[in-house]
């Protein structure tokens, strides 16, 4: 069996049933550059402990190049009998280099150091791609963001109208939590950037092989300093992936909105042709398709997080072959981020916003009670009695039919003398956004304040 690794101790090949099962080219043929990365620093640390001569190398290092330029062209892909895309790799050297040569490599490493190693190469390259990716979202945010510095909308508590505030202070608070994704990518990528190659396949190396060699030469930061854990931990996957499905989550935060604000009933956006979709059998129909499937696609990473964690939770030290059911999920995750956030960052920045709706529903549903209370604290009164006093306000227009700026001078000193004509400055969208100018607030000084931090925070990201 020319594609195997193994055989030495075998009567004969693995059945084929088995041999089904245990395949995995057509998942992990994607690492397979980086496989062929790894040989080449794993060329160089044979040469340094004497194991290859200087010709050996070069000749090594040629047929590496051959066989790299083979894979990345097409020309050179799994066989049927290769099992995984390691084993797939060396058939390919010894293809190239000759069985003698091409033999001397795999001496001082596993596919378990490998396959765990690759793996970090692979998701550290995207999570780049990725943080790139919700960085334009973040710009399309701050875009709209800036294009309605000063538009006001309802501000909502479970759903319900509660305060006027800023769209543009609305956005940013979807950029915010999205920037932390992106700082939270930066921060894993630390922990990713320890190398577990020279683990062997759970106790190291007996040849003289510098695993800290291999990680410099790979870019890793350090090497692991436990074998045992280099080859069997899959912490930094199942971390990539839980920033994959938070990633997921705040995109389907703002995709919900999107829905809501796109019916007829909200009319607060209108979602560009090219980011909406119709029906095949009512031809008025414009659906946010682009938004609903970020949020089912928000369930799917949702599944690839804790498909990796049930894979591991029982799994015993070291290498388990359960440990090959670790690939898919994340290359699932990054698949479904690098297709779902350049359609997101499209949709938002060509959303239209029907700000003059949204000023005209802002202070309905009683929304600036609040402000008149905090009025009355100003005035001196205890919040408690203030509270109470605004409530009678809104009891008593809730009965009018009429908001709070439509009960007259009269009616509010009817309810209590403290209530002045004075109260009239936060009775309207504008008095109460502005009242709101400390750091974090709605104010329009605020929120231009809020975006210039955030844009501080984004240069430094
Ligand atoms: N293909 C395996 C994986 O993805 C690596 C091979 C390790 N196999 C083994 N029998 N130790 O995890």
């Amino acid at each position: 069996n020319a594609g195997s690794l193994w055989g030495g101790r075998f009567d004969g090949g693995p059945a084929d049933a088995l041999a089904a099962l245990s395949k995995s080219t057509h998942f992990d043929w994607r690492l397979a550059v980086y496989d062929i990365e790894g040989s080449r620093a794993h060329a160089r640390v044979l040469h340094r402990a004497g194991l290859l001569n200087e010709g050996e190398l070069s000749g090594m290092l040629k047929a590496l190049d051959a066989l790299d330029a083979d894979v990345r062209s097409g020309a050179y892909t799994p066989a049927d009998s290769d099992e995984d895309v390691h084993g797939s790799l060396e058939r390919g050297l010894i293809e190239r280099a000759g069985a003698e040569l091409g033999g001397r490599l795999r001496a001082g490493r596993s596919r378990n150091d490998q396959v765990a190693t690759l793996g970090r190469m692979y998701l550290r390259d995207h999570a780049r791609v990725i943080a790139g990716g919700v960085l334009a979202v973040i710009d399309a945010l701050v875009g709209q963001a800036r294009t309605h510095p000063e538009a006001p909308m309802p501000g909502r508590t479970h759903l319900q109208h509660a305060q006027p505030v800023l769209l543009s202070h609305h956005l940013l608070a979807h950029a915010w939590a999205l920037l932390r994704d992106v700082q939270r990518l930066q921060d894993w990528d630390r922990r990713a950037g320890v190398s577990p190659y020279g683990s062997g396949a759970l106790a190291g190396s007996s040849l003289g092989l510098d695993p800290e060699a291999v990680a410099a030469d790979l870019g890793f930061d350090s090497a692991t300093h436990n074998s045992i854990d280099g080859t069997a931990s899959r912490d930094v996957y199942a971390e990539f992936a839980w920033v994959a499905a938070m990633i997921g989550v705040d995109l389907s935060r703002i995709s919900e909105e999107i829905i809501l604000w796109a019916t007829k009933e909200f009319s607060f956006v209108t979602l560009h042709d090219s980011f909406s979709t119709g029906s095949s059998i009512m031809p008025q129909k414009k659906n946010p398709d682009v938004a609903e499937l970020a949020r089912g696609k928000a369930g799917r990473l949702i599944g690839d997080l804790t498909g990796l964690l049930a894979t591991l939770k029982g799994l015993p030290l070291a290498y388990n072959r359960d440990l090959q059911e670790d690939k898919e999920p994340v290359f699932d995750a990054v698949d479904t981020l690098e297709l779902l956030l350049p359609a997101v960052s499209g949709m938002i920045a060509t959303l239209t916003f029907s700000t003059e709706r949204m000023a005209a529903l802002a202070p309905q549903g009683f929304a600036l009670a609040t402000d008149v209370a905090e009025w009355l604290v100003r005035q001196g009164v205890p919040f408690r009695e203030a509270h109470e006093l605004s409530g009678a306000a809104v009891r008593l227009a809730e009965g009018r039919g009429v908001d709070l700026d439509g009960l007259t001078d009269e009616e509010y000193a009817g309810i209590s003398a403290h209530l002045t004509p004075g109260v009239r400055e936060v009775l309207s969208v504008e008095g109460s956004l502005g009242s709101r100018d400390a750091q974090g607030g709605t104010a329009p000084a605020a929120v231009a304040r809020q975006l210039e931090a955030l844009k501080r925070e984004l240069r430094a990201a």
